[in-house]
């Protein structure tokens, strides 16, 4: 299939699937948003072997290859010694991308983040807190035989044990398990681990230093969604405009914040992110003024456009601003970063 034609299907799919069938305007926009679907300035890869990575996907056990290894722990950066002298240095960021509506881009907010963070020289570490493993496979690596679930059962071992290195420097994942699915069904109702991430990755992070880690949560405000709330600093909620996600937002922001009154003072709202949008359609214009007008100042003001790149990137492996760099929404996500960057916490004294 031509890159045109799946850009085609895709934008058609994309179009069906939000049902928009706004009035359009402001050409200016328009002209842009289509300079970029044309892929002008920006061949990527070639239609073959993004055809050819669609057909692997079809293939039993070849859904994504382990194109890395299980780190060494000696290897993760900044790894130092407890009796190091306390040093002063910016505080981890530990960020959720959390929404109780499926299909919103959370995992597609939390891959193609962390690509440009490491980009832009910081170290980031994801973790896949989704059962379905959906950031692992794009960043194409498998659980090992020690998993998160083991973990934060307290089954055996350290979080420094379950990272891996991705193919990009400075980039490193813990993936997802299918197990953390039983977790959350058998343990759900009880309180006894909810607390679980927050302690091992505390202790993670007193050795390791990473500053950003970046949590990639299932479409549920359970216990997996629990634990990552109450171990981060903060939340970016990714937001698709439609109808039936307004609920699950404010479902999304009263968990946050029974959370933040009862265990996590220090939780806040990073921002939310306008996800998969065409501002082509007066809907989408409409709903970004709406929740610009509700929920003052969390809205990044960047926003992502409904784009091709976002399936072709994914399922390539590689983040967008990689993969497509002069593409509209690789440039959503440069500017995102730079906004996440500014909210940023202040310098703060730590003890290694
Ligand atoms: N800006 C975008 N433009 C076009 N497609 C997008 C965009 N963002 C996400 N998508 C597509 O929407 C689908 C859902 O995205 P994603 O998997 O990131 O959502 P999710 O919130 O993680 O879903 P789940 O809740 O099931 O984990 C994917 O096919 C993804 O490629
Ligand atoms: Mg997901």
């Amino acid at each position: 299939m031509k890159r045109s034609e799946l850009s085609r299907r895709l934008k058609k799919a994309a179009k069906r699937a939000r049902n928009t069938k706004g009035q359009r305007f402001d050409s200016d926009i328009r002209s842009v948003w289509k300079l970029n679907q044309s892929g002008e300035g920006n061949e990527p890869v070639s239609a073959q072997s993004l055809r050819e990575s669609l057909l692997r996907t079809q293939e039993e056990d070849s859904v994504y290859e382990d194109v890395t290894s299980q780190l060494n722990v000696a290897d993760l950066p900044e790894t130092r010694e407890l009796t190091q002298q306390p040093q002063v240095e910016a505080a981890p960021r530990v960020i959720s991308v959390v929404n109780r509506k499926g299909g919103v881009g959370k995992t597609t907010t939390a891959f193609n983040l962390a690509g440009v963070l490491s980009q832009m020289g910081h170290s980031v570490l994801v973790l896949d807190l989704d059962p379905m493993g959906s950031l692992c496979r794009s960043l194409q690596v498998r659980p090992g035989k020690m998993t998160m679930s083991d973990l934060l059962l307290g089954i055996d071992g350290e979080m420094a044990g379950l990272i891996h290195k991705t193919s990009y420097p400075s980039l490193y994942i813990i993936p997802g398990d299918p197990d953390l699915r039983t977790f959350e069904m058998r343990y759900g109702n009880s309180g006894t681990f909810r607390e679980a991430l927050k302690e091992k990755l505390g202790e993670l992070l007193k050795k390791n230093h990473f500053p950003y880690v970046l949590i990639d949560c299932p479409p549920s405000l359970g216990l997996i969604s629990g634990n990552a709330l109450i171990a981060c600093t903060e939340v970016i909620i990714p937001v698709d405009g439609s109808t039936y996600g307004m609920g699950a937002l404010v479902d999304t922001l009263a968990i946050i914040s029974l959370i933040r009154k009862n265990v996590n003072q220090r939780l806040r709202v990073c921002g939310l992110l306008i996800n998969n949008v065409d501002m082509g359609t007066i809907y989408d214009r409409i709903m970004r003024e709406v929740l610009i007008e509700k929920f003052n100042g969390l809205v990044f003001s960047s926003f992502v456009p409904t784009s091709p790149e976002a399936d072709e990137s994914s399922q390539m492996g590689v983040p967008v601003t990689h993969y497509a760099p002069t593409s509209w929404m690789a440039k959503s996500y440069r500017q995102l970063a730079t906004e996440i960057v500014a909210r940023g916490p202040s310098t703060v004294a730590k003890a290694a």
